[in-house]
């Protein structure tokens, strides 16, 4: 009676399987194999169901036995494995799991360059709320409600009146203040690595929170050369290579006065790479005599020059990322790629 056979071997099976379970999830792998849904005794029971009904008096007693023997084994294995917690017996040779070292963020890592650059140079590193007063982040700035200028920079406003920062060039305002009322001495040489907002229609290229950098520097006797130097001197940095040139087209940004856009190349960099040929990078100028004066500072004895420029963009043309969201997305799989 080979079915009886069968069923005998069945039991042994499990008897064994329970037994031998090292751990919780062995147990359960065997619990599939013989008693689950597709298990063997599904089969078994269908052989049992098919057999001549002479055969099934023998068989039926044998069949619930070698059911409940199974069952039983699975309920000790259970109880075993629960009086010795989960794991089972405790192996110290085991290798231990592989730990993931964390890593900077690819914009914190590009940004801390940005602050190393400048700081070798003399400049301090500073920063300002993120919530901002409309009078910092624009009126200041020389551009008056109202003005066209805004509608370039909408933002998101919070209901006491304040907006989230549409620029870093805010920072600017509120250090031109604190030097006109005395608080802070001139001159300046600043530098802001800070985040942005605006309310932007998100895609691979424009994001609703982005991360800007503003450099600026109030003295006497302040030149384009000097904003074109200390540009240079940034790009070389962060590129890595002595060949970068920088291009001025005139532009216009309310708050300095003459304004530009800027270019950068890197001949000796791969054809591949972004800033083989031009490629605009940032905006700068001399800062507006208005912008001094609204702060407090007199344009006829102190000058200046500020530039802004979106870090993300810097990272994406390093790395080779075509897509913005990456940064903020939140997904480590994206970010661990940029890891070292
Ligand atoms: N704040 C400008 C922007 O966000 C950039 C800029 C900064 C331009 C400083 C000139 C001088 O577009």
């Amino acid at each position: 009676m080979p079915l009886a056979d069968d069923l005998a071997a069945f039991q042994g099976d499990a008897a064994t399987a329970f037994a031998g379970a090292a751990d919780v999830a062995a147990v359960e792998t065997a619990r599939i194999a013989l008693l689950g849904r597709q298990g063997r005794i599904v089969a078994l029971q269908e052989a049992f169901r098919a057999a001549p009904p002479e055969e099934k008096r023998n068989l039926g007693p044998l069949f619930n036995a070698a059911k409940q023997a199974a069952e039983t084994a699975w309920k000790d294995a259970q109880a075993r494995l629960a009086d010795q917690g989960d794991g089972g017996p405790l192996d110290i040779t085991q290798p231990a799991p592989a730990h993931r070292p964390g890593s900077i963020h690819p914009l914190s890592r590009l940004g801390r360059e940005v602050e190393r650059v400048f700081t070798s140079m003399g400049f301090s590193v500073v920063d300002g709320p993120h919530a901002e007063h409309d009078d910092y982040n624009f009126t200041r700035l020389n551009i008056p409600q109202d003005h066209p200028a805004r509608d370039a920079q909408d933002t998101f406003w919070l209901t006491d009146g304040r907006c989230l920062r549409t620029h870093t060039s805010s920072v600017q305002s509120r250090f031109y203040e604190l030097a006109g009322q005395g608080r802070l001495t001139l001159p300046l040489r600043s530098v802001v690595v800070g985040r942005v907002f605006r309310y932007e229609a998100v895609d691979a290229t424009h994001d609703n929170t982005f991360t800007q950098v503003e450099g600026f520097v109030v003295d006497r006797g302040i030149t384009v050369s000097h904003l074109v130097g200390t540009l240079t001197t940034l790009l070389k940095g962060l590129i890595g290579r002595d060949d970068v040139e920088v291009r001025l087209r005139p532009a216009y940004y309310p708050f300095v006065e003459p304004g530009f856009d800027v270019d950068i190349r890197s001949p000796s960099a791969p054809p591949e790479v972004r800033y083989h040929d031009w490629m605009e990078l940032l905006g700068c100028g001399m800062i507006h005599p208005q912008v001094l004066r609204n702060g407090g500072i007199d344009p006829a004895e102190w000058n200046g020059f500020a530039f802004g420029l979106g870090l993300e963009r810097l990272a994406m043309v390093r790395h080779g990322i075509s897509d913005i969201r990456v940064f903020h997305g939140g997904d480590l799989r994206s970010l661990r790629q940029f890891a070292y």
